[in-house]
């Protein structure tokens, strides 16, 4: 508490609380590890951007397609007739995908409002000033925050049918025991009849994976570190990041592609109020989890959380899946 009153004196306007709070507790703990979900700051989402246009990283072209050739087919699952609804994007991002089923929803005349969801303010404020202009008649409320959080929001907002859209394999950035929860979870916030639609990277061969995170020209590396130099900006700490190493792998057997910063030599780390960090040489800081998943994988966590599956669409490679769901 004092340390936090001390931090707050030295950054009085933009301190945020919780993220030093999970920082240091994410860089105490065996093995160190940081939230993945900080990765995404104005610089971060820059960074992310760059990795959707690189050549390895195969998930946003595998989804793009399925989001510009199957468009009429996924809004006709969603549009379930013509009663109004909510369509509400977790993690937005970019919605650079989900505006094409945009675009068509509104050519179908369909009567919804898009609730896109994200932790960036950046990303909200961007969303609300460009998608109405890019989509015209577009109805559209950003709601800035944490998924659940921003669910219930949603729900106070209107109660019409919801259909949650989680793309760009969102949910395997989390481990698999973290993704079921995560699934229960967003199924005791819907209502039955609701639905979801959830973009699954599908277990491929492992070069092809491997590479997309570990990409040639460097972009997934300067992505990990920027959460170092994030800490440094927005918390005062003094990593030097010229003494880490990106190191990403992929473990064909759990599905697991898993992506660490590898310290150099042993050094210390400091916060501004005092608080040391101990790295070993070669002690690494677990950054990121890419979880890989079968098809009947998808379809266990749809039945044991409550949903009925009712659709999948796949790319032309068969490498991802969006599976539509329904809560019975
Ligand atoms: C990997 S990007 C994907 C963007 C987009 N869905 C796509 O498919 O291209 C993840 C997005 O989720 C947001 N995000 C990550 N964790 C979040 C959380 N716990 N709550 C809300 N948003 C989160 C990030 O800010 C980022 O914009």
């Amino acid at each position: 508490m004092e340390a936090l009153l001390k931090l707050r004196a030295i950054f009085p306007e933009n301190f945020n609380a919780q993220f030093y709070i999970d920082v240091i507790n994410g860089l105490q703990s065996e093995p160190k590890h940081l939230d993945a979900k900080y990765f995404y700051d104005a610089e971060g989402d820059k960074l992310f951007q760059q990795i959707m246009n690189c050549e390895e990283y195969y998930l946003t072209d595998c989804e793009m397609e399925i989001f510009r050739q199957q468009t009429a087919e996924l809004s006709e699952v969603i549009m379930q007739g013509g009663q109004p609804f909510d369509l509400i994007e977790l993690g937005a991002g970019d919605a650079t995908k989900s505006t094409h089923l945009l675009r068509d929803l509104i050519k179908q005349e369909a009567d919804f409002t898009y609730l896109p969801i994200d932790i960036s303010s950046h990303v909200i404020s961007t969303l609300n000033a460009t998608l109405p202009l890019s989509v015209p008649g577009l109805k559209i409320k950003g709601l800035q925050g944490e998924y659940f959080e921003m669910l219930k929001k949603a729900a106070d907002i209107s109660t019409n049918r919801k259909v949650v859209l989680f793309m760009g394999a969102n949910i395997g950035n989390m481990p698999v025991a973290d993704a079921e929860d995560f699934c229960e979870e967003l199924r005791r916030n819907l209502n039955p009849g609701d639905m979801v639609l959830i973009g699954f990277d599908l277990k491929k061969n492992p070069e092809t994976i491997l590479a997309a995170y570990n990409d040639s020209e460097g972009i997934t590396k300067e992505f990990n570190l920027n959460l170092l130099r994030r800490i440094n900006r927005e918390l005062g700490a003094n990593f030097n990041v010229d003494t880490f190493h990106h190191y990403a792998m992929y473990d064909p057997e759990t599905g697991s592609c898993k992506s660490y910063l590898v310290s150099l030599k042993e050094q210390v780390v400091t916060f501004p109020d005092g608080e040391e960090i101990h790295f070993k040489r070669d002690e690494y800081i677990w950054m990121e989890i890419s979880q890989k998943y079968s098809l009947d994988q998808t379809k266990e966590f749809a039945l044991r959380s409550g949903f009925k599956p009712v659709a999948n669409f796949f790319d032309s490679k068969g490498w991802f899946v969006d599976a539509v769901w329904v809560a019975e």
